[in-house]
């Protein structure tokens, strides 16, 4: 894991930006892993901005989300499908028929959960991977007790997550019960990750990821099994990381051939 501390939430979204440009310069038709949520939108952002300005183009890369509510219609404004497309799809002009999210309106959901796994598989895999984390330390909808080995499938949301995702939603109640969710060793799979987690809400969540031992209590713990995990937080989300100093230390000292940040 490398863990990088910057100061805020749009320095962060630059800098786990750097990281995705940096595969679709080497790779145009590279694959990412897109995710919802408050976390990404400072990567999106900063994203946008390179294809406005000319010096990055998505349209041949193909884009998988990584999650998706059960019980609520593809057209309905937070489902994530439509987050996708008004967050993702259309600020960075990406190709829609090459999007994917996971179908959580299938008749047959858990056919769908293994033809997603399947269709990933197809692509070539996830070149890139972008991840935030809930603050009970689920990556994607993976709930703490998620199995390290998990695949796509349909999971019931933690209170605390439904709870988290209510500001969406008009009222608590219309937040759904359940999600499809790329799983734990779904998201393993993936050659890169990147994940962003600002302000000290997320703090313990980070701590448990980074330092906690590999346990299915802090699903992100999962990420120290990555051999390319790299986290980006801001130093409200760095608060409770006992050796701070010494991944400041380590960024700071980067070899030039290794440094992604310009
Ligand atoms: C959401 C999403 C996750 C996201 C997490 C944190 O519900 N399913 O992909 O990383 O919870 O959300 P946020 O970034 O808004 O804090």
């Amino acid at each position: 894991m490398e863990i990088v501390i910057v100061r805020d939430a749009a320095e962060a979204g630059r800098v786990a930006a750097l990281k995705i440009a940096s595969v679709v310069e080497r790779k145009p038709e590279a694959v990412l892993g897109l995710a919802t949520g408050s976390s990404p939108t400072g990567i999106y952002a900063s994203l946008a901005a390179r294809v406005q300005a000319g010096e990055l183009d998505f349209s041949r890369a193909s884009s998988f989300a990584l999650d998706e509510y059960v019980g609520i219609p593809l057209e309905h404004p937070e489902s994530y499908a439509s987050v996708i497309r008004r967050d993702v799809v259309e600020p960075l002009g990406m190709d829609q028929a090459r999007v994917r999210v996971p179908d959580g309106r299938a008749d047959d959901i858990e056919a769908a959960a293994v033809e997603y796994d399947e269709a990933i598989a197809a692509a070539g895999g996830i070149d890139i991977q972008i991840l935030g984390i809930g603050a009970n330390g689920h990556i994607g909808f993976n709930e703490p007790t998620s199995s390290f080995a998990s695949r796509t499938r349909i999971k019931t949301l933690a209170p605390q997550t439904r709870a988290d995702n209510a500001r969406f939603f008009d009222d608590p109640s219309q937040v759904p019960t359940h999600c499809m969710t790329q799983g734990l060793g779904t998201i393993l799979d993936a050659h890169e990750v990147v994940l962003v987690a600002v302000g000290s809400s997320k703090a313990s969540a980070v701590a448990g990821m980074v330092e906690g031992p590999l346990s299915a209590m802090c699903p992100g713990s999962a990420l120290q099994l990555h051999q390319h995990a790299t986290i980006v937080v801001d130093e409200e989300a760095a608060a409770l990381l006992t050796l701070a100093d010494y991944y400041r230390y380590t960024y700071a000292n980067k070899p030039a051939w290794q440094r992604f940040e310009h």
